[in-house]
């Protein structure tokens, strides 16, 4: 079982960064082999709707490093996806993404099957993180993806409060839901 981890933050090892490397360490303890992106070090272009990817759907008019990351998207059995909080919303560097792929949605649904679950991280106990895991289902749904929470603790996924880069693994309730998260989606996996 391959399991993607995608970190949105802006901050290179900030929070988002630890939290969705904790859930991937889990994964990997369950037997999963797992891979970690953080979009801090990468270029996203937006979306232009120009189309192309309509008219010949293995296609980007765009040239940066979506294609790359959207390969490894489709190689995997499952994805995590994590965000900070912004105005109780996804970061724009993970919404860029998320726009940018459409071209797997129009060829086939190519994630379509595929396990997926979100974790957020906000400054505040009440800043937005369901919203903002709400967020990132949505975008699993609009591909077809099978969307799981937290094993136990059952709730949204993994929800965490932090500010400052490493708040995040003071944080013990909200490293209990990414864990659990992990859990979840392994045992699924397995069957
Ligand atoms: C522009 C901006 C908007 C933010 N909006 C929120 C918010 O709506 N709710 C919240 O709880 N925290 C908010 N925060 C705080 C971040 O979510 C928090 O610091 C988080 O830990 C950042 O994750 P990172 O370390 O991966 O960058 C905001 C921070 C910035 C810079």
């Amino acid at each position: 079982m391959k399991i993607l981890g995608i970190s949105g933050t802006h901050r290179a090892e900030g929070n988002t960064d630890l939290l969705v490397k904790k859930a991937l360490e889990v994964c990997g303890e369950e037997g999963a082999e797992t891979e970690f992106i953080s979009l801090s070090n990468k270029n996203i272009e937006f979306c232009t709707h120009c189309d192309i990817c309509k008219e010949s759907p293995h296609t980007c008019s765009i040239a940066d490093d979506v294609a790359e990351i959207l390969e490894k998207m489709n190689n995997s059995n499952a994805i995590i996806i994590g965000s900070p909080t912004y105005f109780a919303s996804v970061s724009s560097r993970l919404k860029a993404l998320f726009d940018r792929t459409l071209p797997l949605r129009r060829n086939k649904y190519q994630l379509s099957g595929k396990l997926g679950g979100a974790i957020a991280i906000g400054g505040s106990r009440n800043g937005g993180q369901e919203f903002t895991t709400n967020q990132i289902r949505n975008w699993m749904f609009l591909h077809e993806m099978v969307v799981v929470a937290d094993k136990t603790t059952a709730h949204f996924g993994g929800i965490a409060v932090g500010r400052n880069p490493g708040d995040a693994l003071e944080d013990e309730t909200g490293l209990q839901t990414v864990e659990n998260l992990a859990l979840k989606i392994c045992d699924v996996l397995k069957g």
